[in-house]
């Protein structure tokens, strides 16, 4: 057995070699991770899990020391060391991405390492390694690895929401961090898009200072990357989403959540948000860009120039911004749905649509309800022959007739496709909070 494990870690060992010398994209590198992710499979045919220790100067696999990988070891030990890593451990169960991902991560600068070097995995979604002190008990070892998908999401939104109030108080920032963390939530969308789309439109009712920023940076990466960005760009846009509203923090809380209607003077302080937030963003330029500075000085401009900040010499808002923006109003006549029940999605709709070509870029905001759907995924919804359904995926090519479920009468109990299904439509929305509650928990 030992052998096997001996085989399985110099291949490791002469992997992350590679990737030093040639980066994880080289074939170089993609064929010495086939090796070692074979080497690995084989002992996982007769083993659970294999967890390796620095003890003093020596590598060792349960009690037994490792001699046969001779020098090869001296450096590595030195390399593990170097960024905290003692303990290493490998279970059943990994795939040969999360042991290309570790490589790429334990192939980075030790200055990665300073904090909890497990962190750097959980950031990436591997679940199935962990790394660290020798001294942390086995049990905290595994409580740290289990950040798992749905948790990696909200794990990243805490990452998110952290580096947000980081901003708000003028402290600095690690825009890796954000990257990674909005990478993961966009990951998560790809994969979960369904089950996150619906925290993101339905979850709002806990009046959070983050959720508009955090729902506006979800819609925008969203909405972008089904426009096919690319990766990078749909990152950017995030970052870029995420402080289009910080120079409220310049505003008086009373002024912004004033219930009358607003004297010209209160107004135009508002206003001055989209000024003070893109000069503030100036001073994060070199961490995250022009893009976060030009959203939060163009989200309130329109499509037709009106708008402000009014900008006589700018001929056409950024294309960033018009998404923003559009993500921007969305969510905040969507908010509106927890207390006031005529802003259900048909009334957001058409509001949104009596703007369009004036507020919105006309093919912009076609699309983007094309993506999102009339009714948003996740909706509670009452059908013409009364029984009740929970919107499951949109049909782009009628976004009135998505694909739901039935939860309500029991008898009726089934998935529908309403674009296959002429007899029934949806005929109102519930609000999640008041009448559509009992039904929310019923689908699966
Ligand atoms: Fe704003
Ligand atoms: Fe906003």
């Amino acid at each position: 057995m030992l052998t096997k494990i001996e085989v399985a870690f110099k291949e490791l060992l002469t992997c992350l070699q590679t990737a030093k010398m040639y980066g994880t994209e080289h074939p170089m590198f993609q064929k010495s991770l086939e090796k070692a992710y074979g080497a690995f499979e084989d002992v996982f045919t007769q083993r659970q899990e294999i967890i390796i220790g620095i003890v003093g100067d020596e590598l060792a696999f349960e009690k037994e020391i490792f001699f046969e990988l001779g020098k090869l070891l001296r450096s590595a030990i030195l390399y593990l060391k170097e960024r905290n890593i003692e303990r290493l451990a490998f279970y059943r169960g990994l795939s040969r991405e999360e042991l290309s991902k570790f490589i790429g991560i334990i192939s980075g600068p030790k200055e990665d390492f300073k904090t909890d070097p497990q962190q750097l995995l959980a950031f990436v979604g591997i679940e199935n390694i962990s790394i660290g002190k020798l001294k942390v008990a086995d049990s905290q070892v595994k409580g740290a690895a289990e950040f798992n998908q749905p948790n990696l999401y909200d794990f990243s939104m805490d990452k998110v929401a952290q580096v947000v109030s980081s901003v708000l108080n003028l402290e600095k920032i690690d825009p890796r961090v954000l990257k990674v963390s909005l990478n993961n939530i966009i990951d998560s969308l790809s994969i979960q898009r369904q089950e996150l789309l619906k925290l993101a439109t339905v979850k709002r009712y806990d009046a959070e200072v983050y959720v508009h920023m955090l729902n506006v940076a979800i819609f925008s990466m969203y909405f972008s990357s089904r426009l096919e960005f690319e990766k990078s760009d749909v990152l950017d846009i995030g970052v870029a989403a995420l402080f289009h509203d910080i120079g409220k923090m310049y505003i008086s809380r009373k002024t912004l959540h004033k219930p009358d209607k607003l004297s010209e003077q209160e107004f135009d302080r508002i206003k001055s948000h989209t000024v003070l937030g893109g000069e503030f963003m100036f001073k994060y330029v070199d961490s995250l860009g022009i893009l976060p500075v030009v959203v939060s000085f163009e989200h309130h401009l329109k499509y037709d120039m009106s708008g402000y900040p009014r900008m006589p010499l700018l001929r056409k808002q950024h294309i960033v911004s018009s998404i923003v923006a559009i993500c921007d109003v969305y969510d905040a006549l969507s908010q509106r749905r927890g207390y006031k029940q005529d802003y259900s999605p048909d009334v957001v709709y058409n509001i949104m649509n009596k703007d369009r070509g004036s507020s919105f870029d006309p093919e912009l905001l076609d699309r983007f309800f094309q993506f999102m759907g009339f009714w948003p995924v996740g909706s509670v919804v009452a059908l013409n022959d009364g029984s009740i359904a929970l919107v499951r995926e949109e049909n782009e090519s009628d976004i009135r007739r998505p694909k739901i479920e039935i939860v309500a009468p029991e008898d009726k109990k089934r998935m529908v496709d309403l674009l296959q299904d002429g007899s029934l439509c949806i005929e109102r929305y519930l609000n999640p909070w008041k009448e559509g509650r009992e039904y929310l928990g019923l689908g699966h």
